[in-house]
């Protein structure tokens, strides 16, 4: 089935539907917040929670609702604050199409509620931020990485909100640069035509598990950075093995492909790549590739030829308009051929390799 952004039918104006967090995403992230209060029940016999009736959750900058009415499935009662009188309007109306009753909508900037006093009415355990990245700088939409300019300021918000209500999950870029006391998790998934999302995740307080993970979606697999233990080192190899492994973005990015390699008994070829000499599966790999040689810019096409290739995907750091140039080249020369073939450009050496996830 193809991806679709709701998984329901869901109201929004072009801003808030745009911006609002994809069903995959805030489904797992309901589910994930639930399992990290009940571990933490597991863990503390006085923290004695009835996790499903007992807790309330604020989301501090709504939008159109749809995290809010996933956290409304989970929790006991959902708070959700946007200063955007329309949106939340909307948010309101999409709560009724979904039958939620137990959602509180207030229409306030979120640094002019009291919290203390909301908490107390609304027994609220967890808060859960989405602040806006898409921002207007010199005229232009853009996304922003930085954290003092999302909308609230998320810096702003976790100063304001953790003091009353420790527990938050906030969203950022995955290109933010966060040096904050919390547990930061990538999240991957294929959004839409296929292309590659990562979200940042941020957990305070006992949501916080580790140091650092990464999580691909659908399957919800994920690694953990475990600070308490010995590090294994992976071995590394400079060549590539017969088969090389992309590794995907959340792991990259948390930097846990030292713990990939071990968990799939694999060595680390370079930052984004893993190899063996065996055919694994793994859902954390975003490609998978036979390895069909090495070889030069010179003798390329003859190797091409020799494997029967006619169209290629060019990989490596390489400008878009020598990408496009090179490929029309190469392809130009490889009339005879049948197969796709993916090269990796690596200084002089050129890697070629066979997609064996893909039937062509
Ligand atoms: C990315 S959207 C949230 C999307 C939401 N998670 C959803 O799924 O629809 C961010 C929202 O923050 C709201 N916002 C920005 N600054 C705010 C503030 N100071 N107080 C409350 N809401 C704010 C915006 O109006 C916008 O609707």
């Amino acid at each position: 089935m193809g991806y679709k952004k709701f998984l329901k039918k869901i109201e929004g104006d072009k801003i808030g539907y745009e911006s609002a967090t994809p069903d995959i995403v805030s489904n797992f992230l309901c589910e994930d917040i639930i399992k990290r209060l009940m571990d933490n029940a597991k863990d503390n016999i006085k923290d004695n929670i009835n996790i499903s009736s007992d807790i309330g959750v604020i989301d501090c900058c709504c939008g159109i609702g749809n995290v809010s009415i996933a956290l409304s499935k989970f929790f006991n009662f959902v708070v959700a604050v946007d200063k955007d009188k329309e949106r939340l309007k909307i948010a309101e109306r999409n709560a009724k199409i979904y039958n939620c009753k137990n959602i509180k909508f207030i229409h306030s900037d979120i640094f002019s509620i009291n919290i203390k006093d909301l908490k107390e009415k609304y027994n609220l355990n967890v808060a859960f931020a989405d602040p806006q990245r898409r921002i207007i700088k010199d005229g232009k939409i853009i996304r922003t990485n930085n954290l003092t300019e999302t909308s609230p300021n998320t810096i702003n918000l976790i100063n304001f909100i953790t003091p009353e209500i420790p527990n938050m999950c906030v969203l950022t870029s995955s290109n933010a640069e966060v040096n904050l006391p919390c547990e930061k998790e990538y999240v991957s998934w294929q959004g839409r035509k296929g292309k590659r999302e990562t979200l940042l995740v941020l957990y305070f307080g006992n949501l916080k598990k580790c140091e650092k993970s990464a999580v691909v979606l659908p399957s919800k697999d994920k690694i953990c950075k475990e600070t308490n233990f010995e590090k294994v080192e992976c071995e590394k190899s400079e060549k590539p093995l017969k088969y090389i492994y992309e590794i995907k973005d959340c792991v990259v990015k948390a930097e846990l492909q030292n713990e990939l390699g071990i968990l799939t008994k694999c060595k680390i070829f370079n930052e984004k790549f893993l190899t063996s000499e065996n055919e694994i599966k793994s859902n954390f790999f975003e490609n998978r590739f036979e390895v069909l040689g090495i070889c030069t810019q010179k003798n390329l096409i003859e190797n091409l030829k020799k494997i029967n290739a006619r169209k290629v995907v060019i990989r490596g750091k390489i400008m878009p308009e020598e990408h496009k140039k090179m490929k029309n080249e190469i392809e130009r020369k490889l009339d005879g051929g049948k197969e796709k073939i993916h090269i990796f450009i690596n200084g002089k050496k050129i890697l070629i390799g066979r997609n064996i996830d893909l039937k062509i």
